[in-house]
């Protein structure tokens, strides 16, 4: 992968979406996009694994293998609970042990949290983030779901996760890659970015995305998903939280940037530039609806073009006097994300040097947040948009 420098590291996840991701029930749930909990029990892997079913060697029946052996899903995020860097971030925390406390399994062994009344036979909850983590409890669908006449909408109507809907699968993944609350980034754990789509891109399929689909639409709805879960987390800090309000700042910038890309999208028009009180409400209904609305349309070339050429000609804000530099760096991180991303759905294009050459700089300008310097990205910027159109 190019680029690795700005890896996806940003705040972690909503705990609550995290922890019905994760299959718990939870009283109350305040925060769209977050799920009716199911009561459909949750059977394991070895339900999946069979030769016949995901765990045989052709393209179609081979999500088992796929996982098991390529994806780090199913083993890293528990593996990690027991290393020494994890000891630390414990340590700090008083966390006696890390593999088995909630503010860490929570995301590196979800099935850990699942309640004794939901477990199958099979179950075992020590599989790190499994099939069920993302595709939901598979009690109520796993016989059916293999008929020939069961439809989609049979399967989810019976508690299967639609991830085909970019939407559900961008909430799904958000509750593990975003939102860490702020002791846990003092004790050493490293800032999530979420980013759907370069983050989709990284992790081995063992599915067919449809034609149709396009990276930049994944990205964009991320993106909206992400804005939600920060205004939630903001909404939700006792005192002021600068960091995070300079990250919830940078993304409501970058998105309103691109209101009305389409005649479809809704608008974020209505949430002013303040990190607080009844704006962030505000925001995360207005960019909920927008992921939505997005996920549901479908997306053209036109619109990846016409949000590389808006996004790219930003250098101006980054010139002007006023605003704090940190807040300039977060905008610039999640600027070279967009980029990579909107530029990366155009491969069509044919391939220009000059262009990934600009972007590979304006990736090194945003990478050192203490040291950014915005007239040096300005400028690069300004590179980057002249040589997109000559
Ligand atoms: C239940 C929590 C959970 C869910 C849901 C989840 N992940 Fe993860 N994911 C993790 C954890 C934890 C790690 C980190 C593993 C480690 O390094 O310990 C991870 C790692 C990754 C990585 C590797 C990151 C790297 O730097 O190498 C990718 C890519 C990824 N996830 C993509 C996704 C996508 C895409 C989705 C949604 C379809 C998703 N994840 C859903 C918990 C989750
Ligand atoms: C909100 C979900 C979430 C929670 C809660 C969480 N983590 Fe993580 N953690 C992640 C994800 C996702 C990554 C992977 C980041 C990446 O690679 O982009 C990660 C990465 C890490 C890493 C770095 C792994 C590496 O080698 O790069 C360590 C160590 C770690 N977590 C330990 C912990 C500990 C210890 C706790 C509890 C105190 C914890 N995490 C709680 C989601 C979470
Ligand atoms: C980190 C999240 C995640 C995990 C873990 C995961 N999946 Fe998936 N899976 C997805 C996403 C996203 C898709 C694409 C959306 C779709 O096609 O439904 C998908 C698609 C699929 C499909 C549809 C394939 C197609 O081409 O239509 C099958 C079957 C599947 N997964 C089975 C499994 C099995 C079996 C496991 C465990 C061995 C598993 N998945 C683990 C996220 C996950």
């Amino acid at each position: 992968m190019r680029r690795k420098s700005l890896s996806c590291r940003a705040p972690g996840a909503s705990v609550l979406v995290s922890l019905i991701a994760a299959g718990l029930s939870l009283v109350g749930s305040p925060l769209p996009g977050a799920e009716t909990i199911s009561t459909n029990r949750f059977l394991g892997t070895a339900t999946c694994s069979s030769s016949g079913c995901h765990g045989g060697g052709g393209p179609t029946q081979n999500q088992f293998l796929v996982w098991s052996l390529r994806d780090v899903h199913a083993q890293r995020p528990a593996a990690t609970l027991t290393t020494a860097r994890s000891r630390q971030i414990a340590d700090a925390l008083q966390i006696n042990d890390p593999a088995a406390d909630l503010r860490c399994t929570t995301c590196h062994a979800p099935l850990q949290a699942v309640p004794i009344a939901s477990r199958g036979e099979t179950f075992s909850a020590g599989e790190s983030v499994s099939c069920e983590s993302c595709h939901g409890p598979a009690e109520n669908w796993l016989r059916s779901h293999t008929r020939p006449d069961y439809t989609h909408a049979d399967r989810t109507g019976a508690g299967m996760r639609d991830l085909k809907n970019l939407y559900v699968r961008a909430n799904t993944c958000v509750a593990c890659h975003q939102t860490v609350v702020p002791a846990l980034l003092q004790a050493g754990h490293p800032e999530l970015i979420f980013e759907l789509d370069g983050q989709s891109v990284a992790q081995p399929k063992h599915w067919r995305e449809s034609a149709s689909g396009s990276g930049a639409q994944m990205w964009f709805v991320g993106q909206a998903v992400a804005l939600r879960e920060l205004s939630w987390q903001l909404a939700g800090e006792p005192a002021s939280n600068e960091k995070l309000a300079a990250r919830w700042s940078a993304l409501l910038w970058l998105l309103q940037k691109l209101d009305g890309l389409g005649p479809e999208f809704s608008t974020l028009s209505g949430c002013s530039a303040e990190p607080a009180g009844q704006n962030l409400r505000v925001t995360l209904t207005a960019c909920d609806e927008l992921a939505k609305r997005v996920a549901g349309l479908s997306w053209t070339d036109e619109m990846s073009r016409r949000a590389l050429a808006t996004l790219s000609a930003t250098a101006d804000d980054f010139q002007r006097p006023g605003l704090a530099m940190n807040y300039q760096a977060r905008r610039a991180e999640r600027l070279v994300l967009a980029l990579d991303r909107l530029l990366s759905s155009r491969r069509n294009l044919p391939p220009n040097r000059e262009v990934d050459a600009n972007l590979n700089r304006l990736f090194r300008l945003a990478q050192s947040l203490p040291e950014f310097n915005a007239l040096a990205f300005a400028e690069a910027l300004n590179a980057f948009s002249k040589s997109l159109s000559p």
